[in-house]
């Protein structure tokens, strides 16, 4: 981060005051911050305080005499070297979206060459909104970065999707965006006009009315490829198994809990040019499913398992198989081995092969290996979105070179 320019627009939200927060953190790496803060951020928090942390001036005028004799507005949003906007309101992304330049900070937006990672903070409903989502997955379109938002409490007292990120992941988020170039990873709209299943998320079996048998899958690998599709022009369908996650924007979320609502969401989906199963699929059952709750007794009951119908091969082998099927395959051990016996046994074209430890499950990154019938390629340890964009590229060249056959 070293010497590395960061514009800062400091949107006005309850959130503004984390904003101090990662300004410290950037300016302890030695990132430089030229700080923009709208009407409504200085109701949240001073410009003195931000001017004291970031060591610089804080712009705030469209209209400053002094301000353009010193530095324009244009050059103020080419001098950067990316820029982050935080928090990023729900009228900032709508203006951002639609190219509005009312004040300092759209204007910057606007008028910039470089990249724009956002952090969005806003009530759940504001979130929801379908003009929000709209914006949203035009911004994605676009080419804007996005961290966040998180799901969890809110300040007005609501509980969901909303919450800016907190300034650890945004900074981490700023570090992977100065580091690599995702609109090179995703030029275009390769998937346009295709359509797309993804499913994600771990499944959840129930024993009796509370209890279930899951996993650990946060599903923030698979959503994040259902994103990257959808970005990449696709009509995406997801269907999520219970995730702490937000709905992607610009997709269309079904929700089940079972393998079975699972396979029957799947298929309701078909036909599609391509599938994705990135789902954490519970591989058995209980066989019989208490009505009430299970009572502590003399004996502990012992649960009968059957085995779950496998999504991925129900797909590979229906009539209505799309053209292009890829599986994922979360490994303890053998990698390799086991994830080409899957391509095999499973019929699929591609499998996305990782070694799930505790560095991978829940986390932001992901290092995995990609198998087809060709070969095999490694790719480097990144972020989830990362890999799920240079997967959707990498499946889209599939798709091309399969039509030009
Ligand atoms: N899968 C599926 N339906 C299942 C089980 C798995 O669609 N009932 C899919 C997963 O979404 C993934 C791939 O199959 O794309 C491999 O999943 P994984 O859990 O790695 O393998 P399993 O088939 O469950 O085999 P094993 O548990 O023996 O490793």
């Amino acid at each position: 981060m070293k010497g590395k320019r960061i514009l800062l627009v400091i949107g006005g939200g309850i959130a503004a005051y984390k904003v101090l927060e990662l300004i410290r953190r950037l300016r302890e790496q030695d990132a430089s911050v030229s700080p923009v803060m709208t009407k409504a951020a200085k109701e949240f928090i001073t410009p003195l305080s931000v001017a004291s942390l970031s060591g610089n001036r804080v712009f705030d005028d469209l209209f400053s005499l002094t301000d353009e004799m010193e530095i324009g507005h244009i050059e103020l949003s080419r001098a950067a070297d990316l820029v982050v906007v935080a928090p990023a309101t729900a009228d900032l992304l709508a203006k951002l979206a639609h190219g509005l330049a009312d004040d300092l900070a759209s204007t910057l937006l606007l008028a910039t060459d470089k990249k724009i990672l956002v952090a969005p903070a806003m009530n759940v409903r504001m979130w929801e909104n379908p003009a929000t989502r709209r914006n949203v997955a035009s911004l994605r379109r676009d080419g804007v970065l996005f961290v966040g938002p998180e799901v969890g409490d809110m300040a007005c007292g609501e509980y969901g999707a909303g919450r800016m990120s907190e300034p650890a992941a945004i900074l981490a988020a700023i570090e992977d965006a100065l580091r690599s170039d995702t609109r090179i990873a995703l030029p275009g709209q390769p998937l346009a006009g295709r359509r797309v299943v993804v499913t994600s998320g771990p499944t959840r079996e129930p024993i009796d009315p509370l209890r279930y048998l899951g996993n650990a899958s946060s599903g923030k690998q698979g959503h994040a490829v259902a994103a990257a599709a959808a970005r990449a022009g696709a009509e995406v369908v997801l269907v999520s198994g219970p995730v702490a996650l937000p709905d992607p924007a610009g997709v269309r979320t079904r929700h089940v809990t079972t393998a079975t609502e699972m396979l029957a969401a799947v298929e309701a989906a078909l036909p599609a040019d391509m599938f994705i199963a990135a789902a954490a699929v519970a591989d058995w059952r209980v066989a019989d499913v208490a009505a009430q709750k299970l009572k502590k007794g003399a004996q502990a009951p012992v649960l009968r398992l059957v085995e779950n119908p496998d999504v991925l091969t129900h797909v590979a082998q229906s009539p209505a198989r799309p053209r292009l099927i890829v599986g994922f395959a979360a490994e303890t051990e053998n990698l390799i081995d086991n994830a080409r016996a899957k391509l095999a046994a499973k019929g699929c074209d591609v499998i996305v092969a990782n070694d799930v430890g505790e560095d991978v499950l829940g986390q932001d990154e992901n290092q995995v290996t990609i198998i087809t019938r060709a070969g095999t390629e490694i790719w480097p340890r990144m972020r989830k979105d990362h890999v799920a964009l240079k997967l959707v590229a990498y499946l889209s060249k599939l798709m091309e070179a399969d039509r030009a056959r």
